[in-house]
């Protein structure tokens, strides 16, 4: 569900917060980074929503467009991280509409699970390709106007690369990638005023990734220490206080926001391992 006026009347920030500021956003059709964005609307900002499918972005832009009576919300659509120069032409739309870019959301992101075996070369670049270049991309389009207004940057990376989860390959070592880059950006660019950050989500309600890699929702929630799935909200909250100015000495961090759950060494293919895991390992596979 999505987040409503009362965000800004009942919540914990101030109103007007983003005012006057822009937010350029890569997966901000999809769930989480849709409520992420949606926050930053509530409270101020105006928007660019960047994906690939069309439809979704452009309608995904519509609705989030009546958020608030004054804001702009604009859609880049047909936009692919893979392709940095796609990524160039929406930063040109968002800079001729909006006017200037403060604040970026690398969301976009595959996954599936696979264990090795079945993970072709091609499927593994194809996740890194999004994942990891696709968040390089992202910023190094987005550099120009990140320098020019002391921008600051939030990675949607996760939890599932802090120790080896099977299933999980091509995303455990695109993620690795995201942190690492989120570090040496906040070390590089830091010195020009521009702060880099990632949000590690934990299991998230609602979302596609809960729906395509979590097979069982009950065992998996009922070992989470805060006894709960994460919300979309969870996540805007943090992305707030991340771009907030109370977080102007935050640089290089990693937020985790799952409850608690990656202390507990529980993972959603634990029922897998590793008997099924070694027979999926075991079977002829005929391709690279
Ligand atoms: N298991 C194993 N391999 C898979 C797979 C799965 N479930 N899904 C895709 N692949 C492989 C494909 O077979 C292909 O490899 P191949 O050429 O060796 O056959 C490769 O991944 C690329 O697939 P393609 O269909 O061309 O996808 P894409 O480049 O458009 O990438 C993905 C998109 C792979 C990330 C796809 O899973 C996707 O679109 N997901 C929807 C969005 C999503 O995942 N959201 C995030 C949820 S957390």
């Amino acid at each position: 569900m999505g987040l409503d006026q009362s965000f800004v009347t009942n919540g914990s920030w101030k109103p007007d917060l983003f005012k006057g500021k822009v937010l350029f956003v890569t997966g901000g059709a999809g769930t989480i980074c849709r409520i992420q964005t949606e926050a930053m609307i509530l409270l101020g900002a105006n928007a660019a929503i960047v994906g690939r499918n069309p439809e979704k972005t452009k309608q995904a832009a519509r609705e989030m467009d009546e958020l608030r009576p004054d804001c702009k919300v604009i859609a880049c659509p047909n936009t692919d991280v893979r392709d940095v120069h796609s990524i160039a032409k929406a930063v040109e739309n968002t800079v001729e509409q909006l006017g200037r870019i403060d604040f970026v959301i690398a969301g976009a992101a595959g996954n599936f699970l696979s264990d090795f075996n079945h993970l072709s070369s091609n499927a593994f670049k194809s996740v890194v390709s999004i994942d990891l270049l696709g968040s390089f991309n992202t910023v190094k389009a987005c550099f120009e106007q990140l320098k020019k207004n002391k921008g600051s940057i939030i990675f949607v990376s996760a939890t599932l690369h802090y120790y080896g989860i099977p299933f999980q390959i091509h995303v455990a070592a695109a993620k690795a990638g995201v942190d690492a880059l989120s570090n040496a950006l906040a070390v590089e660019l830091g010195p020009l005023g521009i702060r880099s950050n990632c949000i590690a989500p934990g299991g998230i309600e609602g979302t596609e990734g809960l729906k395509r890699l979590v097979p069982d929702l009950d065992s998996f929630t009922s070992k989470i220490p805060m006894g709960r799935l994460g919300t979309t909200r969870d996540i805007a909250e943090a992305t707030v206080y991340l771009f907030s100015p109370a977080a102007s000495y935050v640089t290089g961090t990693v937020q985790i926001v799952d409850g608690g759950a990656w202390h507990t060494g529980n993972n959603s293919t634990s029922h897998l391992y590793p008997v099924k895991l070694v027979e999926l390992n075991t079977q002829k596979v005929n391709k690279l």
